[in-house]
């Protein structure tokens, strides 16, 4: 199969993790014949620094040129400055919204190689395998009014958590959908006790769960569900939560198994068809590990590249339908660890880690087969 690939490696750790999951899709391009094509583009502080913005027209032309993105991280101390006019996070903010990507797939599975380095105890690791579906086009993050200004009281700013009924419809759907194909079971997450928009969101989930009679229900204020991620994560099947809630709580799930390092991410605009096949044309999906640009540790290739490899095998799955690919390197990120070899950030004291690129090396030796 040919597949056009762009890739948005971004600001400090984004590219060199980037970098290694094209080192492993191109071993796995000889290993199943086909042929990826890769084309690049500077979003982020790099993007500001070199064109004065964070998505350059250019690099909007590449993405939407391709068959889907697989993207780094941005931001950055250098573009930190809270009055700035522009920010690196808008170029992913804006790629999001101008490609309609409003489901964000956040799976967070324990590896039991893992377990000493969670926070949690092992008991509570047992049976973890769980999904956020994180809205990601609406909601605290895009409502309008969103400014910021001064009188003679003082500064002032306001933020808008707004959202349409479709908006929620949409998300929702796609969570119930996933959990068909898992163990059946959504938590929608709200603050209905405070706010009309959760209110909103929870009626809509109850009327979408309707049609889904075989998948339970479970509605639960977010506060509430960021205990419970800690005290009994293995409750939960497929969570579905506003763009903020899903920010924050797909963070704090991300280090019960260990390490924010390990966990990839899948942005689409709808679900891929259910035969497998790949679906053309359109608008290109996104892929990128949910951790961020982590500018304390970049340059110095201690980076873990193992969240962003993992999220080019959901690329291969989901956008290209490429299955046993996308297997094949789940499983090598599995042996590796096995193996007993570890990044920095799951290494245990006395361990020596391997280096970022060492990582890719071996994921990518061990899909060749
Ligand atoms: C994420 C990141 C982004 C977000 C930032 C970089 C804008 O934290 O993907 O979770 O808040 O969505
Ligand atoms: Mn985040």
């Amino acid at each position: 199969m040919d597949a056009r690939i762009a890739v948005l490696g971004g600001d400090g750790i984004g590219p060199e993790v980037t970098a290694e999951s094209v080192k492993v899709l191109d071993s796995i391009a000889s290993r199943f014949g086909h042929e990826f094509t890769y084309v690049t583009g500077a979003v982020g502080g790099v993007a500001i620094d070199a064109k004065g913005t964070a998505l350059p027209e250019h690099t909007m032309n590449i993405v939407l040129g391709s068959d889907a993105v697989l993207f780094g991280a941005v931001g950055g101390p250098k573009w930190d400055d809270p009055l700035a006019k522009i920010r690196p996070e808008d170029g992913i903010l804006k790629l999001r919204k101008s490609l309609g990507l409003f489901a964000n797939l956040r799976p967070c599975r324990v590896y039991p190689q893992l377990i000493d380095s969670s926070p949690l105890r092992p008991e509570r690791l047992v049976d973890v395998d769980f999904l956020m579906v994180r809205e990601l086009t609406g909601g605290l993050y895009f409502g309008k009014p969103k400014r910021r200004w001064e009188n003679s009281r003082g500064r002032r700013a306001v933020d808008t958590l707004a959202y349409s009924e479709k908006e929620i419809e949409r998300v929702v759907r796609i969570a119930f959908e996933l959990a068909r194909d898992r163990k059946k079971r959504v938590h929608s997450l709200d603050k209905m006790n405070v706010m009309e928009s959760s209110r909103l969101w929870r009626e809509i989930a109850t009327e979408v769960g309707v049609e889904y009679p075989d998948v339970e229900l479970i509605h639960m204020l977010a506060d509430s569900a960021a205990m419970k991620i800690i005290t009994e994560p293995s409750v939960f099947d497929v969570i579905v939560a506003e763009n903020t809630f899903g920010d924050i709580l797909s963070d704090e799930a991300a280090v019960i198994g260990g390490s924010l390092g390990m966990l990839p991410s899948a942005s689409l605009s709808s679900l891929p068809p259910k035969n497998g096949r790949r679906r053309r044309g359109g608008k290109p999906a996104l892929y990128e590990p949910i951790h961020g640009s982590a500018p304390d540790i970049a340059g110095k290739s201690i980076a873990n590249p193992m969240a962003s490899i993992l999220s080019a095998a959901m690329l291969l799955r989901l956008s290209l339908g490429l299955n046993k690919e996308a297997s094949a390197i789940e499983e090598a990120v599995d042996s590796l660890l096995s193996e007993g070899y570890r990044t920095l950030d799951i290494a245990l004291k006395g361990e020596r880690p391997l280096t970022t690129s060492q990582t890719g090396d071996m994921i990518a030796g061990l899909v060749s087969g």
